[in-house]
């Protein structure tokens, strides 16, 4: 969700009035993906490395979040959404670490659209969270298998992203799902994330659906 900052400078306005748009927009691209039958979609809302900005404006990103779990908990859990954090929570202030786990606890049953929720996620931390509990856990090396690692992942049991989107012109990944990323098809776009709506999200996936997935082969692996 890439160009809050940018969207707003554009304007004369504060950085955190562009993250505020940002939040606005959260709510139409949630809903265009509840409408096209998207299964799982992850937002990329803070990252380990986001912790290096103005403190303010880190400040601001943590009442942002609390404040859009008060306002959306309520409509999201009414139409089905299931929501799940990925990342870690112990550098997070209690009232928020709380406010997290309730909106996972009420919508866990949910299962018309997976929303993950990426705060203080790093695709790298998440790798060695992953390597930590493996050891922690006294797995055999010859054990440690593709498969378990995912297990292992902050993602257990969310398939792998199909595509992924970058908005505000970067060509760049930041850390985001670099594993399970790993065969993702991208789609990189100039638009700001406060801009980003639903008719530019259905042409990401008409570009995607023209895409072909070859997995490093010669043709696509056939459907299991
Ligand atoms: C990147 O734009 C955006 C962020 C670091 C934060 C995104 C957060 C939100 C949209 C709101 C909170 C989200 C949830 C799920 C509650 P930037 O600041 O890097 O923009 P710039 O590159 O133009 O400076």
């Amino acid at each position: 969700m890439d160009g809050n900052g940018r969207w707003a400078l554009a304007r004369g306005l504060p950085r955190l009035a562009g993250h505020r748009a940002g939040t606005d927009n959260l709510r139409r691209v949630v809903e265009a993906c509840v409408e096209f039958g998207v299964k799982y979609l992850t937002l990329y809302a803070f990252s380990t490395e986001n912790w290096g900005r103005p403190i303010e404006e880190v400040r601001g990103l943590m009442r942002i979040l609390e404040d859009v779990i008060d306002r959306e908990l309520k409509n999201l859990h009414k139409n089905g959404v299931q929501i799940r954090h990925i990342g870690r929570l112990d550098r997070i202030r209690p009232s928020l670490q709380r406010k997290v786990h309730q909106a996972v606890e009420t919508t866990k049953e949910n299962d018309r659209l997976v929303l993950n929720v990426a705060f203080n996620y790093g695709g790298r931390d998440e790798i060695v969270c992953a390597i930590q509990r493996i050891i922690a856990d006294n797995i055999p090396p010859e054990k440690v298998t593709v498969e378990l690692v995912n297990q292992y992942l902050f993602t257990a049991g969310v398939p792998d992203p199909d595509l992924i989107i970058r908005t505000s012109g970067e060509l760049r990944g930041s850390n985001f799902l670099i594993w399970q990323g790993a065969y993702a098809e991208w789609y990189f776009t100039p638009t700001f994330w406060p801009d980003f709506g639903k008719e530019e999200l259905l042409e990401a996936i008409w570009e995607y659906s023209r895409r072909n997935r070859r997995f490093g082969q010669v043709s696509p692996p056939q459907e299991k």
